[in-house]
């Protein structure tokens, strides 16, 4: 249950075309992020999964069954909404047991659905409460419990955290997180934050204007990224870039290198430059670094590395830790 396949899928709005032509299969229990910037087609390729939008052309399969003209409520999918779609008059109860009820189900199913939802969400003392009187991570774990009761085969999640705090962000990751491994079922998780796509997902898909650049685990995405956008997009404080004859050097149009990639000398090393702005973050400090011929680098060094600005240091890139790209932007392979 839970396996999603996508062919060719196509969506033209008019005469805009959005999602030109994807292709992606979604394992039974895999916790997928689609990331990538703002107006790329994230919300519209959830959509189109949760049958809110009709495809314009290609097939879309849910556990080997064509779906592409049945209705939302015939895919068996739930679409988490946002925390305010929460019903303010009624209880926790009777919202997380809402869509039962508008399914007719018997008063005894619904308790115990509802019961068991509440439980696996930590919401069984708040039942009886209404919205209003919730934190923004209860209020978002209600919303969540709307659609657990309705034992979906996949859930669908459009940036769901993005109203939150920074502090509640990072809880309400981890308990995704959590109720994911909890309930083993396929989630598909839109968001334009690549911390959140890194940290939660099995497998990431990376999305530029509607297109697939790349898909893989968080890793492999950090790793081994495919191409400029994907370099740029995923890993924080953004990847390097170097450009002309610097990069001649490193037999690529363009050379890339983390700032965790650095190495930070105060005597010797392949550039020298010097220390503009430190971001000082206590655990770590991120040095902007002006080099001669290449550019403004951002360097990762530890909290505790004596540094001020204006201070002169040398930087060497880790050779194994280099990445290389052709004049298309495409990463080049092996030696
Ligand atoms: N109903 C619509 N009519 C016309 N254009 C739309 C519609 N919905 C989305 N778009 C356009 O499709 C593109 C992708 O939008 P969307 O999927 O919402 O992006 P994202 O969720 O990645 O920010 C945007 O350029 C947006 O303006
Ligand atoms: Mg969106």
């Amino acid at each position: 249950m839970g396996n999603i396949t996508l062919k060719t899928v196509n969506k033209s709005f008019g005469a805009t075309q959005v999602i030109p032509g994807i292709d992606l299969t979604i394992n039974e229990g895999e916790f997928v992020v689609f990331v990538g910037p703002s107006g790329c087609g994230k919300s519209t390729l959830l959509r189109l999964i949760a049958g809110l939008e009709d495809t314009t052309s290609g097939t879309i399969e849910i556990d080997g069954r064509d779906v592409t003209g049945a209705a939302p409520a015939k895919r068996g999918l739930a679409m988490v909404f946002q925390s305010y779609a929460l019903y303010p008059h009624m209880t926790v109860r009777n919202n997380i047991a809402f869509p039962l009820k508008m399914a007719k189900l018997e008063q005894g199913a619904i308790n115990k659905k509802v019961t068991e939802a509440a439980r696996v969400l930590n919401l069984t003392d708040y039942l009886e409460r209404r919205p209003g009187q919730l934190s923004g991570g209860q209020r978002q774990r209600v919303a969540i419990g709307r659609a657990i009761v309705r034992e979906p085969s996949a859930f669908l999640f459009d940036e769901p955290l993005s109203n939150l705090d920074a502090a509640l962000r990072g809880t309400m990751r981890l308990e995704i997180s959590e109720l994911h491994q909890q309930l083993k079922t396929t989630m598909i998780y839109v968001t334009h934050d690549q911390v959140e796509a890194m940290t939660m997902a099995d497998k990431i898909v990376v999305l530029n204007a509607g297109r697939i650049e790349q898909v893989g685990s968080p890793l492999e995405l950090y790793n081994k990224p495919d191409n400029l956008f994907v370099a740029g997009f995923i890993g924080s404080p953004r990847m390097n870039f170097v450009s002309g004859q610097a990069a001649n050097s490193f037999n690529s149009s363009t050379m890339g290198i983390r700032p965790e990639h650095i190495r930070l000398s105060r005597e010797d090393g392949t550039w020298k430059g010097l220390v503009g702005v430190a971001e000082h973050l206590g655990s770590d400090t991120f040095l902007h670094v002006t080099v001669n011929g290449v550019g403004t680098l951002t360097v990762r060094a530890s909290g505790d590395f004596p540094v001020n600005h204006g201070d002169t240091v040398f930087l060497t890139p880790d050779a194994a830790r280099i990445h290389r790209f052709n004049e298309n932007g495409q990463a080049i392979r092996g030696a």
